[in-house]
């Protein structure tokens, strides 16, 4: 039986990993999966290479039970995690918000950020642009 459990999640994380393209994402607790909604950068955001920018989530509803994982904060493109931002950070005492330096990638319209708690969560696509000289 208990086996048989935990086949199953084990194949229900599989497919959870292969449906959203995540390729780092710590083993998922089903208990407390804590999903913070990304409030910045969202469509329209521009991000200049160099600069420091906040990356911003709701924390209104995170887990009386707190979260079991650090948090991360990764930049995608077309889904795929392309650069780690951050270390592993504690995710409740951030409060929110994490500084991070907008990486010299190259410039284009479909970056995303990929925020880890308990789960990962993604946000829309945005800009990054070159400083301009
Ligand atoms: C990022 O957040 C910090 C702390 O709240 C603030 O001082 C800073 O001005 C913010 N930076 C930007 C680019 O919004
Ligand atoms: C968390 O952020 C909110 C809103 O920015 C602020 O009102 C609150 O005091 C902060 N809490 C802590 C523990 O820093």
């Amino acid at each position: 039986m208990k086996f048989t459990t935990t086949t199953a999640f084990l194949a229900s994380a599989m497919a959870y990993f292969i449906a959203s393209n995540e390729v780092s994402a710590a083993p998922l607790s089903p208990l407390d999966v804590w999903d913070p909604t990304i409030t910045s950068p969202v469509t329209g955001t521009v991000w200049v290479i160099g600069t420091e920018v906040n990356v911003t989530w709701s924390t209104d509803n995170i887990p009386p039970d707190g979260v079991s994982n650090g948090g991360h904060v990764y930049l995608a493109k077309e889904e795929v995690e392309v650069v780690s931002l951050s270390p592993t950070f504690d995710l409740v005492a951030a409060n929110g918000s994490f500084t991070v330096t907008v990486p010299a990638v190259v410039p284009d319209d479909d970056y995303q950020i990929v925020l880890f708690g308990d789960s990962g969560n993604i946000g829309p696509s945005f800009t990054i642009v070159a400083p301009s000289s």
